[in-house]
């Protein structure tokens, strides 16, 4: 079932390079309601489990390195469609491929610092809002 719900966070690189409020400024304005927000930084154990379907990849070790290097802005998002077109907003994976305007066109500088992640589907958006949220944190 869709929910309309979506998990982000704004990644250390991005965060690190003062874009926090240009980034939120683009989400607010393609629509997106913030449901639940918070600036926090994530320990070692937490980037495994949360990017945990990733272990086997050859990137995973500077994934979490990456991930835990310095503090990310952690937020549910709410619109119609929000999985889908949070995904579009953002961009691709890898910015080079990005489409102008979206968020790692602009502030990604590579596909191992991208800027910002997106959930990738309804179920994991869920789980990955209460990997970070409880239920009386989103309004
Ligand atoms: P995300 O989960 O962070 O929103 O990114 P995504 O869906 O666009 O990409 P995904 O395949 O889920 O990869 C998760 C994150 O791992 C890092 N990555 N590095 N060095 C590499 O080849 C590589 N590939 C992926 C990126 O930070 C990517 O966002
Ligand atoms: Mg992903």
């Amino acid at each position: 079932m869709a929910t309309n719900r979506t998990f982000t966070m704004i990644k250390p690189d991005a965060v690190e390079k003062g874009h926090t409020g240009a980034i939120l400024e683009k989400i607010n304005a393609a629509g997106f309601r913030i449901v639940a927000m918070k600036k926090t930084q994530m320990t070692k154990r937490d980037a495994e489990t949360f990017y945990a379907v990733h272990k086997e990849r050859p990137f995973f070790g500077e994934l979490v390195e990456f991930m835990t290097r310095g503090p990310i802005v952690a937020a549910v998002l709410e619109k119609d469609n929000a999985v889908e077109d949070f995904r579009t907003l953002i961009g691709s994976t890898n910015p080079e491929d990005a489409a102008e305007g979206t968020i790692r066109k602009l502030y990604a500088s590579s596909v191992g610092e991208n800027a910002i992640h997106g959930s990738d589907s309804d179920e994991n958006a869920e789980i990955e809002s209460n990997f970070h949220f409880s239920g009386r944190e989103m309004f």
